[in-house]
């Protein structure tokens, strides 16, 4: 029932009652008066008697009615009751107890439609609550930094990874705290171009580093974009930070490399123009040679004849030895010049080191006394034969003598040592060191010296001296290698492997004879 018939129903019940006994005592005052012509003072009494039942009547329906109003008014109360719990059910998102009111149609719809909007409420806020968990989740374990911020541009809210990266707390990165992690070099231009991007409504992507607290630098590409809500308005900013730092470790070895590897090409190519030079020092040294070779074989065959008619226990026999000697070697080393260019097979045969040492020191005694150079070798007792070049290795020991009597134009002290070195990952070998007192090499020359044409002497030396000796020594399948002091000396050590032989010998002993 609706509550307007309630209502009606309750009112024409009170009224009901005095109509009728008001119906009643007009009606019975009038029959008295004109049919029976009973005295006006009897009727008033009677009329006075009809009025006390009326009233009787009419209170005894009055309590009626205020008792049928306070029973509807309860069941009224109760409904709205009912319906004041579910609408605080609703607002406070609680469930609301069953409204009890099945007579009361109007709230009872209310109540039904407010039941509806509260499941519905209940089923949104349900999904509210999944997807906030899945964000939670998603932000939790992204594998990159997040952060939400206003349109302002301050933050309100950082993922676990955006802490990690940053060494900061959630609160510490809140508002304008974030920028703070930047690195001080980064942080002017990063915080102009996220007030740009802001200011013109623009995508937001920057490389830069973080600063932690302990020095670590982290290198991150940031990026951020509009944060819209459901009527399409912008609200805010979600943006990422990634970790790049390995990234830019690698571009930064590849730079590194590549301009290596450029150094190494220009090296190479000085060494190509080099051996260019070298090539047409060659030609034009075989147009020469002829013009040498003549007078120097005059000056031979002069020399052999005499000789030949000295008596070896002359003071000048030893002069005219060194003299044969040594145009010998002038003859060969123009034909080195020569085959410089056009590489020359090593004579290979079995060699006493010992010897080769005893004899260059001789060669060179002449300058080593004009320079008070004074002169020591060492060369181990039981040092084994090996196979190499004689004459191509006097030839690489006295390049090294006069490099090193260069060093000491005011006297000093030259030291040939010969051991052998027990095998390493190169096998046995032998190591001759030539060691000087003199002024040394710059830091600067050390990578140069074995350049063809490098040369500090720069009237005196031509600058093939060392990459001779190195040619020699790498055909003998040996190296040879600098250590040197600016100021100290220098020792140069050519190392010869004791398995180097020619093809066609046979393993032979090399144990010294
Ligand atoms: N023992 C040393 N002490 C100091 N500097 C040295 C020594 N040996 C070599 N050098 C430096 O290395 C440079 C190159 O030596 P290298 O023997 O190739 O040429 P050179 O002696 O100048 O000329 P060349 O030997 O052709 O007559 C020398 O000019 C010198 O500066
Ligand atoms: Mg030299």
């Amino acid at each position: 029932m609706k509550i307007r018939a309630h209502l009606f129903f309750l009112v024409f019940a009170a009224l009901l009652p005095i109509l009728l006994f008001s119906v009643a005592l007009t009606a019975l005052f009038w029959h008295e008066q004109y049919s029976t012509g009973v005295s006006q003072g009897a009727i008033e009494q009677s009329l006075w008697d009809v009025a006390l039942v009326v009233a009787a009547g009419g209170t005894a329906a009055l309590f009626l009615s205020i008792t049928l109003a306070w029973v509807l008014g309860k069941r009224i109360t109760r409904a709205v009751s009912g319906l004041a719990g579910v609408a605080r059910g609703l607002a406070t998102a609680q469930p609301a107890p069953p409204v009890p009111t099945a007579n009361v149609a109007e709230i009872n719809e209310t109540a039904d439609a407010f039941g509806e909007t509260r499941k519905q409420l209940q089923a949104c806020e349900r999904q509210l609550r999944e997807s906030e968990e899945k964000f939670r989740t998603l932000t939790t374990h992204a594998p990159v930094g997040i952060f939400l911020s206003d349109l302002k541009g301050d933050y309100y809210f950082v993922n676990r990874n955006w802490c990690a990266v940053s060494r900061m707390t959630v609160e510490q990165a809140r508002g304008t705290g974030w920028q703070r992690a930047l690195h001080p070099e980064d942080r002017d231009r990063v915080i102009a171009e996220w007030r740009a991007a802001l200011q013109q409504g623009l995508p937001f992507s920057s490389e830069f580093r973080f600063l932690q607290p302990n020095g670590t630098v982290t290198w991150l590409q940031g990026s951020a974009a509009e944060l819209r809500n459901s009527h399409d308005t912008v609200v805010g900013y979600i943006g990422t930070i990634s970790n790049i730092t390995g990234l830019k470790r690698a571009e930064e070895a590849m730079r590194l490399s590549e301009e290596k590897l450029r150094r190494q090409a220009q090296e190479l190519e000085q060494q190509l123009i080099a051996s260019g030079r070298l090539v047409s020092l060659g030609e034009v040294t075989a147009s020469m040679a002829h013009e040498f070779n003549n007078p120097l074989g005059i000056v031979m065959g002069f020399a052999q004849d005499m000789l030949s008619e000295t008596d070896p226990s002359s003071q000048h026999y030893q002069s005219l030895k060194i003299i044969d000697e040594e145009t010998r070697r002038c003859q060969k080393i123009i034909q080195e010049l020569l085959e410089f260019a056009r590489p020359k097979n090593t004579d290979l045969g079995r060699t006493d080191i010992k010897q080769i040492i005893e004899k260059t020191l001789t060669l060179v005694s002449n300058h080593l006394y004009k320079q008070k150079i004074e002169a020591t070798s060492v060369v181990d007792s039981n040092l084994p034969h090996i196979y190499a070049d004689v004459q191509q290795l006097e030839q690489v020991l006295v390049n090294l003598y006069l490099n090193a009597i260069d060093a000491m134009p005011i006297g000093g002290g030259l030291k040939v040592e010969a051991k052998r070195q027990s095998a390493d990952t190169s096998g046995a070998m032998i190591v001759i060191s030539i060691t000087d007192t003199g002024f040394g090499i710059d830091d600067k020359d050390l990578p140069k010296i074995f350049l063809p044409f490098f040369s500090a002497r720069k009237r005196k030396g031509l600058g093939l001296g060392l990459p001779i000796c190195e040619r020699i020594i790498k055909n003998h399948g040996g190296r040879i290698e600098v250590e040197s002091r600016s100021g100290k000396g220098s020792t140069f050590r050519i190392f010869l492997p004791l398995d180097h032989r020619p093809e066609r010998l046979p393993e032979t002993d090399t144990r010294p004879e």
